[in-house]
């Protein structure tokens, strides 16, 4: 059997990581700015979270979640203390898409609404319903084109006023700051009006914190720059470091029944040791105020460099708008300066690399982007 082949592969077989540095099977070093789709959150094998795993896989890896499980307990009272939403109850997934989906039926359940309000350029993850909350025709499927889902421009209050008004919308979702749609950040105005106006209608406000969350931005969310306090936020990525996790933090406001929503994996034993590792380090290792101070000198250092359109970003979530083709730049840092570098599009490369990602290591990326752009 072949694999379904849906990824543009690079040539790279990545046999050891560690830090921000992953190793091919040559033996060649490469500095990871792009975290596997900013999945690692804490660096690659820190060794609490490969000692906190390998302990646990020695006594239970999984059982299913209608036995008690005290780690589920434990993960939500750290995640409620680092976030800020000790208030909040914690639901447990697989994935960023399983977090919306889920986020959407509770959403629904409570004012038995079904409309959905997107933005342009959003992603939230490919399942019947989540995929179609993206306005990307390459990834919504025939079959997902019946959801009632309208897409307005982010930053355009009175857009989603004029949709508020007509009393059937049900949820709104919107990222803390749009990953892979290009690295676009919502105003803190325009989030602070979000949250007005979904009180106002009874709308249920959704921020997906999948990408921008757990420390990304230099704050535990990208939308508590805002200070505004959504009605469920969903997460993954950053989460488990690379073990699958993902979850929605829900308001108090929305009552649980016994089986309204539910998952096979979702809180088994080994992610919730992952994911309680990683609030572990991000807390002892301070990675969110680290985050912030690296990200705030790579976006002040990049914004000096000649021939990039702009610079965008908070934290360690930071696109480079050029206005070419980025693929022989990103081949050239790859193979020529061994640093690993994402992309949205054609002309936008993205950064989202581990939150311990040290200023001389960001020193190394900005040399060889500095280098790059000479030659051309
Ligand atoms: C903002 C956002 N939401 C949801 C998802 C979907 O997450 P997953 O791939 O874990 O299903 C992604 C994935 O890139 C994402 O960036």
């Amino acid at each position: 059997m072949k694999l379904f082949d849906v990824y543009p592969l690079t040539q790279i077989e990545p046999v050891k990581a560690e830090g921000c540095y992953i190793w091919d099977k040559d033996g060649k070093k490469y500095l990871d700015l792009y975290g596997g789709h900013a999945v690692i959150s804490i660096g690659h094998t820190h060794p609490h979270y490969v000692s906190l795993l390998k302990n646990q896989l020695d006594k239970i890896g999984f059982y299913s979640n209608s036995v008690l499980v005290p780690m589920q307990n434990q993960l939500a009272e750290k995640l409620g203390r680092l976030s800020g939403y000790e208030d909040y109850n914690l639901f447990l997934c697989n994935s960023g898409a399983e977090a919306n989906e889920n986020a959407l039926k509770v959403a629904s359940f409570f004012n038995k609404k079904k409309k959905i309000i997107s933005f342009k350029k959003s992603f939230h993850g490919r399942t019947s319903a989540a995929v179609a909350i993206t306005d990307n025709p390459k990834i919504v499927a025939p079959v997902n084109a019946g959801h009632e889902v309208v897409f307005l421009e982010l930053n355009d209050i009175d857009s989603v006023e004029k949709e508020l008004m007509k009393g059937d919308v049900c949820t709104l979702i919107i990222e803390g700051i749009q990953g892979i749609g290009g690295i676009y950040i919502p105003t803190d105005e325009f989030l602070k009006g979000l949250e007005l106006l979904c009180l106002k209608h009874d709308v249920i406000l959704i921020l997906d914190e999948v990408q921008s969350g757990y420390g990304r931005s230099g704050k535990f969310f990208a939308h508590q720059y805002a200070a505004i306090k959504p009605d469920i936020i969903s997460v993954a990525k950053g989460m488990g470091n690379g073990f699958p996790i993902g979850g929605i933090l829900i308001s108090p406001k929305f009552k649980a029944e016994y089986g309204m929503i539910g998952t096979t994996f979702g809180g088994n034993y080994l992610a919730c040791a992952a994911g309680i590792a990683v609030l572990e380090v991000i807390e002892e290792e301070c990675l969110i105020e680290n985050a912030d101070l690296t990200g705030s000198y790579l976006l002040e250092m990049l914004s000096l460099l000649p021939k990039i359109k702009e610079v965008r970003g908070k934290g360690l979530m930071i696109g480079l708008e050029f206005d070419f083709d980025v693929k022989e730049l990103r081949n050239k840092l790859l193979f020529e300066h061994k640093i690993f570098t994402g992309f949205s599009g054609t002309k936008i490369i993205r950064l989202l690399p581990p939150l311990s990602l040290k200023v001389a290591e960001a020193d190394c990326f900005i040399d060889a982007l500095k280098d790059e752009l000479g030659k051309i």
